[in-house]
């Protein structure tokens, strides 16, 4: 595939093009990559690409005729006539939320444009016009374009057929799978007295795929709750996630059905960054009651693998 950049900072990308896995993209054949100045499509002496707003206040704003011709220039001005499996991309933090799925979706794409903002943002045209659609990579303003673009690139060259050696990596990525991806270690098996898990030491192949996908369900079921509704899950994984106090109560489909008296849980409505400590300890009086809330024993493997958490607060309390 192709993906152009639309740019006032050509510059911005060489070294990171030129590395990891789009360049491994890039020398296999699999990714082109063009980076479009847009000085190049001015026509005046100074090389105009922004201008005051109309209606005044502060910042410039980016013109909209280099956009066009630069689009022009790449055969695909006119949004009506593009080419099929083309698509132009506004970075903007207004647009839809970049997620491994829009990943997925552009690296279907013969050809990918991204237009980098700059200054107060880009003349409202070019949305309106122009672009199939804005991209934001999350909840934050960047001063420019270009590192969304980058994110961009890499989460798309990454997914491209015969980039990563072993696309079982990438599948069980977090998010690919739908779920947060499992915990990994490597050697040495004790480190300042943290061990890893026993589990991933002992060879047994069968338990240790259930051990990650035990511990990939639990922090899914921890820090994102909401990927649940739309995973994919065994009756064996709906079993495990009825014995973690952190999961959503799940339909049979696989969507959570949260009973009343747990839709005032406050974890549902805890502000990011809230520590999971304080979130936790105001949840538990509204925990459901019964005799079997509380007295399920956690499944083992998962269990093994959290001991390493504990050996590892008890090391730094210096227990
Ligand atoms: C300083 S920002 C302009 C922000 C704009 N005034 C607003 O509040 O929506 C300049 C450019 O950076 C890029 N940008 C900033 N944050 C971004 C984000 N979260 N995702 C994608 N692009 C972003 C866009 O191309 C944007 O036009």
């Amino acid at each position: 595939m192709k993906i152009s950049v639309l740019t006032i900072f050509p510059d911005f990308f060489p070294a990171v093009l030129g590395e990891g896995m789009i360049r491994a993209a890039r020398e296999k054949g699999r990714l082109e990559v063009a980076i479009v100045g847009l000085r190049d499509f001015t026509d005046d002496s100074h090389r105009t690409t922004d201008d005051y707003p109309f209606g005044g206040g502060a910042g410039m704003i980016m013109k909209v005729e280099p956009i066009d011709r630069a689009l022009l220039g790449l055969g695909v001005g006119e949004k009506q006539a593009r080419p099929e499996g083309s698509r132009v991309v506004l970075l903007s933090p207004q647009g839809r939320a970049f997620t491994q799925e829009i990943a997925i979706e552009y690296a279907g794409l013969e050809h990918l444009v991204l237009v980098c903002g700059r200054y107060k943002g880009v003349d409202e045209r070019v949305s309106a016009h122009l672009a199939d659609e804005e991209l934001s990579v999350g909840d934050f303003v960047l001063s420019g374009g270009e590192p969304a673009a980058l994110c961009v690139i890499d989460a798309v060259a990454r997914l491209l057929p015969g980039v990563v050696s072993t696309f079982d990596s990438v599948e069980s990525d977090s998010f690919h799978s739908g779920l947060l991806d499992a915990p990994y270690y490597t050697r040495p098996a004790t480190y300042r007295g943290w061990s890893v898990p026993e589990v991933l030491l002992s060879g047994h192949h069968g338990r240790i795929a259930r051990a990650r996908r035990e511990e990939s369900l639990r922090r899914t079921a921890e820090r994102r709750p909401d990927l649940l509704a739309h995973a994919q899950l065994s009756p064996e994984d709906r079993r495990y996630l009825a014995g973690i106090e952190a999961a959503p109560a799940l339909d049979a489909g696989g969507g959570t059905a949260m009973p009343p008296e747990r839709k005032a849980d406050p974890r549902a409505t805890r502000p990011k960054g809230r520590p999971r400590a304080e979130a936790a300890a105001r949840r538990r009086p509204t925990a459901p009651k019964g005799p079997s809330a509380r007295s399920k024993p956690r499944p083992k493997p998962a269990a093994q693998l959290r001991s390493s958490r504990a050996r590892k607060t008890s090391a730094r309390r210096g227990e």
